[in-house]
């Protein structure tokens, strides 16, 4: 079984440990045996996936701008003004100088803060300073792999830039990342860094049995008081798509609730609440696993109000579940 087949299962054992903690609370709630295959999951490549790494909104300038991915030091930095955001390693290949220390300069390239050697989108070193007017010393440095930088693909998507962490871009292209499709062109992402790993940040997102209570005070009408036992949850597993999953309401104020999730490898959770009067309450987040033992967060949500004349008069009033901030396809409500 592959990583994320562990994951799979893990996380599976945990959805259905969070809809059958009830085996206590309520007995009579009969366990669904979830056949699940696992085969196909052994090929998955952990590098070759789109992961966001930091709404555009965040960037500073043209950078560099340094970030964890897979463990891996890297460099976000722009080509020019009107560039492209590109993804390098982090660590100059002269002296191991952090990159994120140097600059973009007047050409577009990131010059190292160290001794200033320069280096190009695709990772290609353009000058070294200390050698010029010395053909050989340029010869076997400028250009040549030995003083390349890895670089890495990027794209941007609905306010969000995309890294694929390999060295290979034409299996990037063929590749779209995931965003889920009712979002707005530009959300209002938010994003943070979490002390905790992938595997227990993503399991944790996928067990809302656990609202009422830590939730309490953090969000309206959650409160240990409220909660109710949950239904076991129905899954499909979608192979190296990830999975789908649906589950009904786990308080007294959402029992008539259905809810749609679905988990798209290797980070993202798209979730929709559904309720019987028409709102729908969205959350779009992505765990993306930097380093080992951290997860960086990345997160919105949307609104849908209710399509009855009676409810749109009260439009968020009626709400059993507001949110501190609520918004309409990625935009703020105000
Ligand atoms: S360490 Fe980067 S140029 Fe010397
Ligand atoms: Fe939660």
């Amino acid at each position: 079984m592959g990583a994320v087949g562990a994951a799979y299962c893990t996380v599976q054992k945990t959805m259905r440990r969070a809809a059958i903690s009830t085996e206590v609370v309520t007995p009579g709630i009969e366990k669904k045996e979830v056949e699940v295959k696992h085969e196909k999951h052994d090929s998955f490549n952990w590098e070759k996936q789109w992961y966001p790494v930091l709404p555009l909104s965040m960037l500073h300038g043209s950078g560099p701008e340094p970030i964890k991915l897979l463990n891996k030091d890297l460099v976000l930095w722009k080509d020019g003004p009107d560039g492209d955001w590109r993804c390098t390693s982090g660590i100059c290949p002269h002296r191991l100088a952090p990159l994120a220390h140097g600059r973009v300069n007047s050409n577009g390239e990131l010059m190292c803060r160290f001794h200033g050697w320069c280096f190009k989108g695709n990772g290609l070193c353009s000058k070294v300073p200390m050698a010029e007017g010395d053909e050989e010393a340029t010869a076997k440095l400028v250009g040549q792999d030995c003083s390349k930088l890895a670089s890495y693909p990027t794209k941007t998507k609905k306010g969000l830039l995309f890294v694929w962490p390999h060295d290979s871009a034409e299996e990037a292209d063929k590749k779209e990342p995931f965003v889920p499709e009712e979002l707005s062109e530009s959300p209002n992402w938010s994003c943070f860094d979490v002390p905790a790993g992938w595997r227990v940040w993503l399991e944790q997102s996928w067990d809302p049995s656990h609202a009422p209570f830590l939730h309490q005070y953090a969000l309206p009408n959650f409160a240990p008081e409220y909660a109710s036992a949950m239904e076991p949850f129905e899954i499909q597993d979608l192979g190296d798509e990830g999975l789908s999953v649906k589950h009904g309401g786990y308080m007294q104020t959402n029992m008539g609730m259905k809810a749609d999730r679905r988990f798209m490898p290797p980070c993202a959770n798209s979730t929709a609440y559904r309720y019987p009067d028409g709102r729908i309450i969205g959350f779009n987040f992505y765990f993306v696993p930097t380093e080992p033992g951290k997860v960086r967060q990345i997160t919105t949500s949307y609104f849908v109000p209710s399509n009855t004349e009676e409810k749109q008069k009260n439009q968020l009033s009626g709400n059993m579940m507001q949110m501190s901030k609520v918004v309409l396809q990625g935009g703020l409500v105000s």
